[in-house]
């Protein structure tokens, strides 16, 4: 286990990984999964219908729309199906660059590189904040032409960046080097559907253990869409984003807690 690596103390990537039922977990993520889900029962549902939102966003605009470069930025720890394994399932030539800031992600990246010969995976170890290191590093620009339509996707991952962070100014940085014709995935966690003790509680035990954590209103989401064009259905749950094939009924807003979007910049 490299050095930087601690885990004793609870990481957002690793206690994703504990609600989607994987094992690259510790003792400190299930202890901080666990008390989250004692604040809000139904937690691990957020987490799988948040995964299923991104695979469902990458497969629309990979189907229907004919994107073929993704920049997945916030990746966290390899889940199957990856943004590459479902883009490329569709379209093998799919090219895709994931970005994270876990140390831990870094150390299990290879099974993102698991690339169809005709395609490309890229992993990049940076925060979304280093805008000028994502977007200049050369490993971005070997693989993405930047003149050609490019699906940013910040999914699940801007609630780990607080206000005092300006994650507006990051984003807005990125929006605005993608070329025309491109598309901003994202989903984040809301509170506008929880009564304030439970919000409260979550925000405390957060930041109690050092995870950063700021849920967001709907307006306050949607000023990181502000300027693009959205994609109906428009800001839903993200269990009711494109979910017509899914099972039914949806999971609600109120179950998930997390809000996504898909929209054309
Ligand atoms: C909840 S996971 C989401 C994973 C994936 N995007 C999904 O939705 O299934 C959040 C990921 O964002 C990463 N992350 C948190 N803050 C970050 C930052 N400032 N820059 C880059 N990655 C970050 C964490 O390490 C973690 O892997």
């Amino acid at each position: 286990m490299p050095p930087e690596i601690d885990t004793t103390v609870a990481h957002p990537a690793r206690r994703y990984d504990y609600w989607l039922g994987g094992k690259d977990n510790y003792p400190a993520d299930r202890e901080s999964g666990d008390t989250i889900a004692d604040l809000f029962p139904t937690i691990r549902i957020t987490a799988m219908e948040n995964r299923r939102f991104m695979c469902r966003a990458v497969d629309y605009l990979t189907r229907q729309v004919g994107i073929r470069q993704f920049l997945d930025i916030g990746t966290g720890i390899p889940t199957s199906p990856n943004a590459h394994e479902v883009a490329q399932s569709i379209a093998p030539a799919s090219r895709v660059v994931y970005v994270d800031n876990d140390p831990i992600v870094l150390v299990h990246a290879r099974a993102l590189l698991t690339s169809s010969p005709e395609g490309a995976t890229a992993y990049l170890d940076a925060d979304l904040r280093e805008t000028d290191k994502i977007l200049r590093h050369p490993d971005l620009l070997e693989l993405l032409d930047l003149r050609e339509p490019v699906a940013l996707m910040l999914v699940a991952v801007l609630h780990f960046v607080k206000d005092a962070d300006d994650p507006y100014g990051a984003v807005a940085q990125l929006v605005a080097a993608m070329p025309p014709g491109s598309y901003l995935v994202i989903s984040h966690a809301t509170n506008d559907h929880m009564p304030p003790a439970t919000a409260a509680a979550v925000d405390a035990a957060d930041n109690a253990r050092r995870v950063p954590f700021q849920f967001r209103t709907r307006e306050q989401f949607a000023r990181f869409l502000d300027g693009l064009e959205l994609l109906p259905p428009g800001i839903v749950s993200v269990s009711e984003w494109r979910a017509d094939h899914e099972p039914q009924p949806r999971p609600s807003v109120e179950d998930t807690a997390v809000y996504g979007a898909v929209a054309r910049i």
